[in-house]
């Protein structure tokens, strides 16, 4: 049996007590913490679990799984990943590798930043298609989060913003960061989607000293959000009790 188990969006006290005592029953523990930031302590939940939590980077979970969790088709074993285990596409390959080595998955959920956005306000099925802002690299600037956000924005939805985490090189991306690369797309683009005056909302470490800002461009751009994890919506129409609840967080 192979458990795919969320840690949850904050720190290792977001984990349920369901994913505690299966972890009390496996062979071996496994957790990929490089999909997002993790701000917990694994140590307390290797004390909790009474065993070791093997850290896998993405080389070796999107390379070599057969050499790690499923190395032993017989074995009862935990993979550990932040957030809900299934927002992450990563997850769905677990899913099917396993299937192929007929190795049975019981999934325990957590919380997500997919439902944590909802702390906005902003009404979870007035989203379109999330994207993710990706780190740019030498010949590699991909602007097809702008369409993603335009396509949804024309449609009247909002967008979640996803920022790329690298955490092997301890890299997170800002907001601020975000913003930047949006700006770039519409200077590309031009499609006058990401202008100056744009209303946005920036959300930080969601789930655990939450911060929410909403503003233009402008006025986030000027705001230190601190630590990761962070994301970027975009919102589209919006309705008058989202209104009312993003004015808490309106920028004065
Ligand atoms: C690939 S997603 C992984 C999502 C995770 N499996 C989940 O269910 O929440 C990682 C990105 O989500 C966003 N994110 C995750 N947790 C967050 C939080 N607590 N507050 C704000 N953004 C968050 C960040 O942009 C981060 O880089």
């Amino acid at each position: 049996m192979l458990y795919l188990i969320g840690l949850g969006i904050h720190d290792e006290r977001d984990i349920s007590v369901k994913a505690i005592e299966a972890l009390k029953k496996v062979n071996v523990v496994y957790a990929e913490l490089y999909t997002s930031f993790f701000n917990g302590d694994l140590s307390v939940i290797e004390e909790w679990a009474g065993k070791e939590i093997n850290v896998l980077g993405r080389k070796d979970l999107e390379e070599d799984i057969d050499g790690n969790v499923l190395s032993d088709p017989r074995e009862d074993v935990a993979l550990l990943v932040c957030g809900d285990p299934l927002i992450a596409t990563t997850h769905a390959d677990v899913i099917l590798r396993a299937r192929e080595k007929d190795v049975e998955v019981n999934v325990i959920h957590s919380s997500s930043i997919y439902s944590a956005v909802a702390e906005t306000g902003l009404q979870i099925y007035r989203f379109g298609k999330t994207t993710t802002l990706p780190f740019p690299e030498k010949n590699y600037f991909p602007t097809s989060p702008y369409d993603v956000i335009k396509r949804n924005y024309d449609l009247g939805l909002h967008s979640l913003v996803l920022l790329d985490a690298k955490s092997e090189e301890e890299r997170f991306m800002t907001i601020n960061e975000g913003l930047r690369l949006l700006l770039r797309m519409e200077d590309e683009k031009k499609k006058r989607l990401i202008a100056d005056s744009l209303f946005l909302v920036g959300v930080a470490r969601l789930g655990g000293d939450s911060l929410i800002r909403a503003g233009t461009v402008e006025e986030l751009l000027d705001q230190d959000f601190g630590e990761p994890p962070q994301s970027i919506v975009v919102p589209g129409e919006l309705h008058f009790a989202e209104k009312e609840m993003l004015d808490v967080f309106r920028i004065d």
